[in-house]
């Protein structure tokens, strides 16, 4: 597990590389010694591959690879060890993937992604509970006729039964969550916007300071930073705000 309670706020911002290698490239070139987290998401991951994260990795980043997995048990197993191989800290999948199967997997023989018997790396494994692109109206759009936050609780609650490690919500569900998992788990939100700014395609938006004191572990910023005209000066505005 991460021991992120003995790291600064600032130095538990995550940002979001969704751009192309040589966007990636330079961003990371330009946060040298000050970024210490950074995001590989799909769209990165599907263009560059693992060798992208063992270059970052190499760089001296922490590296969360959010691909969001989503399959059958054996699928989601089988693809999480490969992204432990690739050297990534954390790698997430979906707590509404089926959760009861893989709660039944992790307590009888320890074999899905949490099996520590065979992990390649330190690696750890966070669920999605509901992306911070939904509001109420997206989720019963989906047939989820569930209150959001009572939605997110219900994933946390499989999850946390499952053995992961933490899990990924909004800042308005982080309380609750970090109730339900405790101190030490990660509770990483997106959805981040300083006040005033565009919140793109994101529902439940907040900013950097409200996320880390509703017990958020690691916040993660994507197009505030990257689309920012001074990416870095973007960085340190918000790492100053949450001192
Ligand atoms: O650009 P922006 O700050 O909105 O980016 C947020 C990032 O966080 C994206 O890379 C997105 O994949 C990720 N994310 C999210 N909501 C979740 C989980 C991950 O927005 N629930």
């Amino acid at each position: 597990m991460i021991d992120w309670q003995a790291q600064a706020k600032k130095d538990r911002i995550i940002v979001a590389l969704d751009c192309d290698k040589a966007c990636a490239i330079q961003k990371v070139q330009q946060f040298e010694g000050q970024v210490k987290w950074v995001k590989v998401g799909m769209t990165l991951f599907f263009s560059e591959g693992p060798e992208f994260v063992a270059y970052l990795k190499e760089s001296g980043l922490n590296v969360f690879v959010d691909l969001k997995l989503y399959d059958i048990p054996n699928q989601v197993k089988l693809a999480a060890r490969e992204l432990m191989r690739c050297g990534a800290d954390i790698i997430t999948l979906h707590a509404s993937g089926g959760l009861e199967t893989t709660c039944k997997y992790v307590e009888e023989n320890r074999s899905l992604f949490l099996d520590r018997f065979d992990s390649f790396a330190d690696t750890s494994v966070v669920a999605v509970s509901v992306l911070t692109s939904f509001d109420q109206v997206g989720l019963c759009q989906i047939g989820i006729e569930n209150d959001l936050a009572n939605q997110v609780d219900k994933l946390s609650l499989l999850a946390k039964e499952a053995g992961v490690d933490g899990m990924v919500c909004s800042a308005f569900e982080a309380k609750d969550v970090r109730q339900i998992f405790g101190d030490d788990a990660l509770v990483i939100t997106p959805g981040i916007r300083s006040a005033g700014s565009s919140v793109q395609d994101q529902k439940r938006v907040a900013d950097a300071n409200f996320a880390f004191e509703q017990g958020a572990s690691h916040i993660v910023i994507g197009r505030p930073i990257m689309q920012a005209n001074d990416s870095l000066a973007a960085f340190e505005e918000i790492a100053k705000s949450v001192v």
